[in-house]
């Protein structure tokens, strides 16, 4: 990744091969940004200028003397004023950026005073800026060859500013540097395969995280799971050759170790095959990534500790490998999960739902917690009834639910809620234990939420994050390769990061 550093002392001293510039549709004007006559006077008489809208997706290269402390000029179009969105500016700034990497600049310069203009907030704008210009650059290569070699972006960026004392704007850069460092993260964990990722790699991980960013961790491996009753979790690992684990991690500052804890939990499916009720072909090796919840986790609590986070934050990896071994747990098998309930198998492919209530009711036992939020790949059905662009949000507490979805929101995650349909919690009911773990078909997402809820005392603050649809991409777009997105790190970061919840 390259460094960001600042220049302060004003548009004149401003220094870098290339300046991004944005503006909105009808805006193409010189005239109307006077701060961009002091950097690049040379902009207002340029001819090319005359051909450009300052459309969405627009890009131009405008070139002053080569001799010129900015000898270059990226105008970014951003589309009309009044209809800009965060995301359009997220995605435009990366664009400029992947172009800045297809042409080998070595340096580019964000312009804060010209980002300042826009709609947004001037801290957001700048924290994103940022964000995006180094999510543009994150290729996932560690299992080439030669990963130095696979993008040669730009040896730095920096933010110029007009003077003064920009102290919270530079916070605001390191906001977005770091949030940006917790997706890479993220997308690197679920972007690893299977045969390289499984429960224990994760556990060395997070250890190794640990110790670089001062947070601590706590592995139980399949012996101390089975003493400390985790039946679930235990079985939805039985199949596999790679034993489960449960990684607790915690970053307490100082003095607050006695805080309630804000607890995050992440399904850490390192491969789900389905179990016994294996799933078909197509699609399956997409299964690599049904640890994106524990991914987002890891990332979102190793970075909130690097920041001293002001807030005690447990994060529990609940890791398991779903495979169809001889002693995989079979459909019709009951097993007896940390809270003493037990749970028959109507689907060993409904495994989410059971590493995660042993989760959740150890988070309870062990701690009081000031909320609860889990974050799952939980169902096929969440994906089919939102798409890939926006997650499912289950939970009963309206401040919490607005608190998360103004948290994603802010960072390019956004979440729908969906309900608790408490009517049906009767499709869960098992003749022989206390639970089922599957409902029918139709509404599996609230079913499965719905079967964790089981698991939450009333007096629990709770919030279940689906994120089946929005933890893969499809497509690669400018802000993300084609794989894992990470989506779900920086909701998590950001509510690490705020005030009592
Ligand atoms: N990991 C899957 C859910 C999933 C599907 C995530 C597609 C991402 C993309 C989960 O463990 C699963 O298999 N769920 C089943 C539940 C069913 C058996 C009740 C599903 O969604 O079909
Ligand atoms: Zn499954
Ligand atoms: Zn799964």
């Amino acid at each position: 990744m390259p460094n960001i550093h600042f220049q302060n002392l004003g548009p004149e001293q401003w220094k870098a091969e290339v300046m991004l510039v944005p503006f909105c549709e009808g805006e193409v004007e010189p005239a109307l940004h006077p701060e961009l006559d002091k950097v690049v006077p040379w902009l207002a008489v340029a001819p090319a200028l005359r051909d450009l809208r300052g459309e969405k997706d627009e890009l131009a290269l405008v070139h002053g003397h080569p001799k010129l402390s900015v000898p270059r000029v990226l105008t970014v179009g951003l589309g009309p004023r009044n209809a800009l969105e965060m995301d359009t500016f997220r995605e435009a700034i990366a664009a400029a950026v992947r172009l800045c990497v297809k042409k080998e600049f070595s340096s580019v310069l964000l312009p804060e005073p010209l980002l300042a203009g826009l709609p947004g907030g001037r801290e957001r704008l700048v924290e994103e800026a940022v964000c995006a210009a180094l999510l543009a650059l994150h290729r996932f290569s560690a299992l080439k060859k030669k990963p130095e070699q696979a993008v040669k972006g730009p040896e730095w960026i920096a933010l110029g500013f007009t003077g003064g004392n920009p102290d919270y704007l530079h916070a605001a850069a390191r906001r977005g540097e770091n949030a940006a460092d917790a997706v890479s993260m993220a997308r690197e964990l679920a972007n690893m395969p299977g045969n390289l990722l499984p429960p224990q790699a994760i556990a060395e991980r997070a250890e190794q995280l640990a110790g670089e960013c001062g947070f601590s961790c706590t592995v139980f491996n399949e012996t101390e799971l089975e003493k400390q009753g985790f039946g679930a979790l235990a079985a939805v690992g039985g199949g596999a050759a790679r034993p489960p684990r449960l990684v607790v991690l915690e970053h307490a500052p100082e003095g607050r170790g006695q805080e309630k804890p804000l607890i995050f939990i992440g399904k850490g499916i390192t491969f789900d095959s389905g179990g016994l009720c294996i799933k078909s072909a197509a699609g399956m090796g997409e299964m690599k990534s049904d640890m994106s919840g524990a991914a987002a986790v890891l990332a979102a609590v190793a970075v909130a500790a690097r920041e001293n986070a002001p807030r005690r934050l447990i994060g529990l990896l609940a890791c398991a490998e779903n495979m169809p071994g001889g002693r995989a747990m079979r459909p019709g098998d009951v097993v007896r999960t940390v809270n003493g309930d037990t749970v028959e198998i109507a689907n060993t492919d409904a495994e989410g739902r059971l590493v995660l209530c042993d989760a959740l009711s150890w988070a309870q036992k062990e701690w009081t917690p000031v909320a609860i939020i889990d974050i799952a790949t939980l169902t096929g059905a969440c994906a089919v009834a939102l798409g890939r662009g926006v997650a499912g949000l289950f939970c009963d507490d309206a401040e919490l639910a607005e608190r998360i979805r103004a948290a994603g929101g802010a960072c390019g995650e956004p979440y729908w809620e969906l309900p608790l349909w408490k009517p049906y919690a009767e499709h869960l009911k098992s003749e022989i234990a206390d639970i089922r773990n599957m409902g029918p078909r139709e509404g599996g997402a609230i079913h499965a939420a719905l079967f964790l809820r089981h698991f939450v005392a009333g007096s629990a603050r709770w919030a279940h994050l689906d994120i089946a649809g929005t933890d893969w991409a499809e497509k690669a777009s400018a802000l993300c390769p084609k794989g894992a997105t990470g989506f779900g790190t920086r909701t998590l970061l950001e509510l690490a990061r705020g005030g009592v919840l």
